[in-house]
């Protein structure tokens, strides 16, 4: 139906026959001469239909936006100062000589220029992706999955498909269950990963597998969560740490490198868990801030301010200060705003300190906190925190967790609020997480990644013995503070894997019932080996510099994990309810 694209189509074709087809953008009526502005999936192009040929012209006095027609006509140069520069096509426009309408539409729900709520979009989400900026998205999208398939094939990685209809993946979030009509009061459940069978298929011999993978998890929705969404998921044989990193450092590089022509500094920094917490209050550091935190437990744990003396001194306890450049003048109501967003967090409040002129300590400084500290150890702080005129300082002080929870989401916040965030793409690994955590409502252990991983231990007893205490081969990929994607070097017996599930409270029957396949699976040999996951959604999310993961999912849930599209997850019928065997207990909902 088509010679060529719409923006394919500039001044080498004026005077030559062409065909385009597509939708109708926009159609200008300009009394006499009518004015299509064309677009297809590649671009935009400018049509006129001109009242000498009739026919064409009643055709065309029809049309509406969003018609799909189909033309043929001869290019000519636009008159003078009618140029559009911003379309490949914007010198040139197309005099119709022939016009089919191919489809009629009704008047779309919205303009693309429209600053339409979301739930609208999504609604009319056909619509929607028909914006310039969706199908960008979209075509990036599928662009760096090629990059990614063709990457790992080069380097002998093998694609295979896991269930989707499976048991239950322990990734930590509630499962999606499917009722099994066959075997009835059974359920799948949807994989949160593919984890447990990337695992079973390097027992199995395939030493190198990648997947792009659909994953699901019943979790509370952020903007960058959605109940289904996309993994990259790789895993690799006789491998260790190093090798996945160098692995992945070089996707990126490439990435980075087709996509936006931006080349990756490598290696890419790595730091510790421990490091990252200590200076960024979070296992996510956004390092396109420039500043960050820093203990200053040693220096208050005598000062004699109960507030900060208290747990300066505790265990799993500290004080920690976050000093701002230059925001010494936050005004009351800032300050007043981020104390609120602490005592949110669980603080009882939020000390600073203004550094007016710090030459002069007692008149230059402004904080609520001087009459009850030395003057001294005052000077300590700044010293130790590198204060300089003009800055602020804020303090948490308290469990350790809370501390880094606040002013690590401060140290965000106030970027954010105030555009202190530099322009960059900031990698950064963070690497040996703790192998426990200790959950603090239910007082149980669980694990910072998930049970596969391999503890860094010198015997199996110190998992019980040490739990709280070990690392493991863990790694995340962080990029501009967004975890893009996580992974292990993994446990590959059987022994280590029952005690790291006993230190998780499971007993052996629990153990059998729900990992008995795997551990049977281990029990035949189990070479080395780890891997990696990447959110995909994410990662398009950042390089398209969406705001959202549902920008760059063609048809995403809302926050209310539904599709208002479709009007997904609906009702189903007493017939299928019967044959399905389960029982439905909310009446009210029809
Ligand atoms: P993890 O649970 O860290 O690891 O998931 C890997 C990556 O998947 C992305 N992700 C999500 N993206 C969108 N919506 C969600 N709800 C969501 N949840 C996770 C994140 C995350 O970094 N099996 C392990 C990986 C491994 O060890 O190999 C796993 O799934 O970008
Ligand atoms: P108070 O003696 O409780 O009035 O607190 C004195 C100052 O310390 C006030 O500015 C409080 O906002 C601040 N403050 C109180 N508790 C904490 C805390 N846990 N961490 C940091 N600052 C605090």
């Amino acid at each position: 139906m088509r010679t060529h694209y719409c923006n394919e189509i500039d001044e080498t074709f004026i005077d030559k026959k062409i065909k385009v087809c597509g939708w109708v953008n926009k159609v200008r009526d300009h009394g006499g001469v009518i004015f299509i502005d064309l677009r297809d999936i590649k671009g935009l192009l400018q049509l006129v239909v001109n009242p000498d040929s009739k026919n064409v012209f009643n055709i065309a006095e029809s049309i509406r936006n969003e018609f799909i027609i189909s033309i043929e006509g001869i290019p000519r140069k636009r008159p003078e100062g009618s140029e559009n520069e911003k379309i490949c096509s914007g010198k040139v426009e197309v005099v119709v000589s022939e016009i089919s309408i191919l489809s009629k539409a009704e008047t779309p729900p919205f303009q693309f220029e429209d600053n339409v709520n979301e739930d609208i979009r999504l609604k009319y989400r056909v619509h929607d992706l028909k914006n310039r900026k969706m199908q960008e998205n979209l075509i990036t999208r599928g662009r760096v999955v090629t990059l990614i398939r063709n990457y790992l094939e080069k380097n002998e990685f093998l694609e295979i498909e896991t269930p989707i209809l499976t048991k239950a993946t322990p990734e930590g979030a509630r499962d999606y269950l499917v009722p099994s009509r066959v075997n009835q009061g059974s359920f799948f459940a949807l994989p949160q990963s593919p984890q447990l069978f990337k695992q079973m298929l390097m027992m199995a011999g395939y030493e190198k597998y990648y997947q792009i993978a659909k994953c699901f998890r019943d979790e509370d929705l952020r903007a960058d969560r959605q109940p289904e969404f996309t993994q990259l998921d790789i895993e690799m044989s006789f491998v260790n740490q190093e090798d996945i990193i160098i692995l992945i450092e070089k996707l990126f590089y490439t990435i980075f490198d087709k996509i936006l022509d931006i080349k990756i500094n490598l290696p890419i920094l790595r730091i510790s868990y421990e490091e990252s917490m200590e200076r960024f209050g979070t296992d996510r550091p956004d390092l396109r801030i420039p500043f960050e935190l820093c203990t200053i437990s040693n220096i208050v744990k005598d000062c004699g301010f109960k507030v900060f003396s208290k747990p300066a001194k505790e265990q799993n306890h500290k004080v920690s200060a976050l000093c701002i450049p230059s925001a010494a003048n936050l005004s009351r109501k800032d300050i007043d705003e981020y104390t609120d967003f602490a005592i949110s967090k669980g603080s009882q409040g939020l000390a600073y300190i203004k550094c007016n002129d710090i030459s002069d300590l007692e008149k230059g400084l402004q904080s609520p906190i001087l009459k009850f500290i030395d003057i001294k150890i005052i000077k300590k702080i700044l010293s130790k925190v590198g204060a300089k005129n003009g800055d602020i300082i804020f303090f948490s002080a308290g469990p350790s967790d809370i501390a880094n929870n606040i002013l690590g989401g401060l140290r965000e916040k106030i970027a954010n609020d105030k555009n202190l965030l530099s322009k960059s793409w900031e990698f950064i690994w963070i690497t040996d997480f703790p192998m426990f955590e200790r959950d603090q409502e239910s007082k149980k252990l669980k694990c910072l990644h998930h049970p596969f991983t391999m503890p860094n231990i010198k015997s199996n007893k110190d998992i019980q013995d040490k739990s709280e205490e070990i690392l493991s081969y863990s790694y995340d990929l962080v990029l501009n503070g967004t975890e893009l994607g996580g992974g292990s070097i993994r446990v590959n017996d059987k022994d280590t894997q029952n005690e790291i599930f006993k230190a998780l409270g499971l007993n052996d029957n629990e153990v059998e019932e729900k990992f008995g396949f795997f551990i049977n699976a281990l029990k035949y040999g189990c070479p080395p080996h780890g891997g990696i996951a990447f959110g995909l959604d994410r990662i398009i999310m950042l390089i398209t510099e969406s705001k959202s993961i549902r920008d760059v999912i063609a048809f995403p849930k809302t926050q209310t994990a539904s599709c208002s599209l479709t009007d997904a997850p609906s009702v189903i019928n007493k017939d299928q309810v019967n044959e399905l065997g389960i029982k439905i207990n909310n009446k009210d909902k029809k």
